[in-house]
């Protein structure tokens, strides 16, 4: 999956982030792949941006039309703060959008209104909608807008940004490097102060950041507050607006197990289980044949899945990853996830054992219900293969099997 986000202030890439997060996705940010054109091919795609003036962002609408998307599903997140009115119908205008969803999130267009005084209430709300968002995209939930042909009054009204800058100004160049059209420069003359474009998307960026509250349009915003999402560093939004903006992730490289990654696969599957037979519900399965997918970080393996399918029903027999916190297992499992549904199969499913609590949440957290647990199931294993150890993760005794599924509409 990957993610296209677009942010000034900080609440898209922070709403784009924890999607990503959970379900693995490449986070890559519109400002620093715009002006290219490519097809974009992926299981899933989603856009995360703001809305402005009850529409899309130009920089977004422009990259939508010179993209293009081969993808399954394709879903967006518009944040607004306080007015949608169907603002979802222009996206889904430009593109075939599955599902469309609002995320009510801080405002931060101080030329209007002030930014809130306790913005972690409103993004406390938005965490909880967006557990949901994560669930529903999962497991790929149709929502579909209502497609229109309006377009947002972004395009339709804002020309530059028309900002003036006070004499506080400290000309450290934070106003250039946030923003994402690069409309602003700091120039000798005059003395190093910024100066504005005529490309700007009025993201209230360069206003919001600014240390010095030293850029305004009118009188009122030089009192109004400033905002950036809380959970957000500064540094991230310059990263996503100066062309740096292409996660990590997406370095990662995700293949099926083919003759040539064997060996290294099968080396791999040996240090991590300590042999390559595996028993599965009273079944030796063989690691060395079966069927799976690699994730290899600049050629280095960094993560190994495999499966087998019986019938409707595909059974994950291994899962490791050498890197943690990455999105590394949810990647692969996505991957099986998706080869299931291209297979037909209407269960995915696997057993893992008492103690290894990693597993019991991520496989919850992903869209897997607990569907059983057999006790006393490794117990009866060990008597089979005496290398099974007693004690496991967590210094918890390994003796019972927990099993989980995910069924596929
Ligand atoms: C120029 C501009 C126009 C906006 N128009 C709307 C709007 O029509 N409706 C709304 O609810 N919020 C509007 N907002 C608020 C933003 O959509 C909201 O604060 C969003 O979370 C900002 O995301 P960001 O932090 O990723 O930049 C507008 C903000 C800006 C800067
Ligand atoms: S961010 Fe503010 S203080 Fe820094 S250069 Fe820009 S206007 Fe001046
Ligand atoms: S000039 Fe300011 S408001 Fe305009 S695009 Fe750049 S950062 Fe955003």
């Amino acid at each position: 999956m990957t993610i296209f986000y677009f942010t000034g202030t900080g609440n898209a890439l922070w709403a784009a982030r924890t999607i990503a997060e959970a379900v693995g996705a490449a986070l890559v940010s519109i400002p620093s792949v715009i002006g290219e054109q490519r097809e974009y091919t992926d299981d899933a795609v989603g856009f995360v941006y703001p809305q402005y003036a009850v529409g899309l962002p130009k920089m977004v609408r422009k990259f939508i039309i010179q993209n293009t998307f081969a993808a399954d599903y394709i879903f967006a997140v518009d944040l607004y703060a306080h007015i949608r009115m169907g603002a979802l119908g222009e996206i889904a205008g430009l593109l075939p959008i599955n599902y469309g969803v609002y995320l009510k999130t801080p405002w931060n267009f101080i030329f209007a209104l002030n930014a809130p005084k306790h913005p972690e209430t409103v993004l406390k709300t938005a965490e909880s909608k967006l557990a949901r968002v994560i669930e529903d995209i999962t497991s790929r939930r149709d929502q579909r807008a209502r497609p229109s042909k309006r377009v947002g009054g972004a395009t339709k009204y804002f020309r530059d940004g028309k900002f003036k800058v006070a004499d506080s100004c400290t000309k450290c160049g934070i106003c250039a490097g946030v923003c994402p059209a690069r409309n602003v420069e700091l120039r000798a003359d005059p003395g190093g102060k910024p100066i504005f474009g005529s490309s700007c998307e009025i993201c209230y960026a360069c206003v919001n950041h600014c240390p010095a509250h030293a850029i305004y349009s009118n009188n009122a915003m030089m009192k109004r507050r400033r905002y950036r999402n809380p959970y957000v560093a500064l540094g991230d939004i310059m990263a996503a607006n100066s062309g740096m903006g292409v996660s990590f992730i997406s370095a990662f490289d995700i293949r099926p197990i083919d003759e040539v990654l064997r060996p290294m696969v099968t080396d791999f599957i040996s240090e991590h289980w300590f042999g390559t037979d595996m028993l599965i519900r009273g079944e030796v399965i063989d690691m060395t044949k079966v069927d799976g997918f690699a994730l290899l970080e600049k050629g280095v393996l960094t993560g190994v899945i495999t499966y087998i399918t019986c019938g409707s029903v595909c059974e994950i027999t291994s899962l490791d990853s050498t890197v943690e916190r990455r999105g590394v297992g949810t990647r692969l499992v996505n991957a099986v996830v998706a080869r299931a549904r291209e297979l037909d199969c209407k269960r995915v499913q696997l057993l893992t054992t008492n103690d290894n609590l990693n597993a019991i949440g991520f496989y919850q957290k992903r869209g897997f219900e607990l569907v059983g647990v057999n006790l006393g199931a490794i117990d009866k294993e060990r008597a089979l293969k005496p290398s099974i150890p007693f004690i496991g993760q967590n210094g918890i005794p390994i003796r019972h099997e927990v099993e989980f599924a995910m069924y596929l509409s």
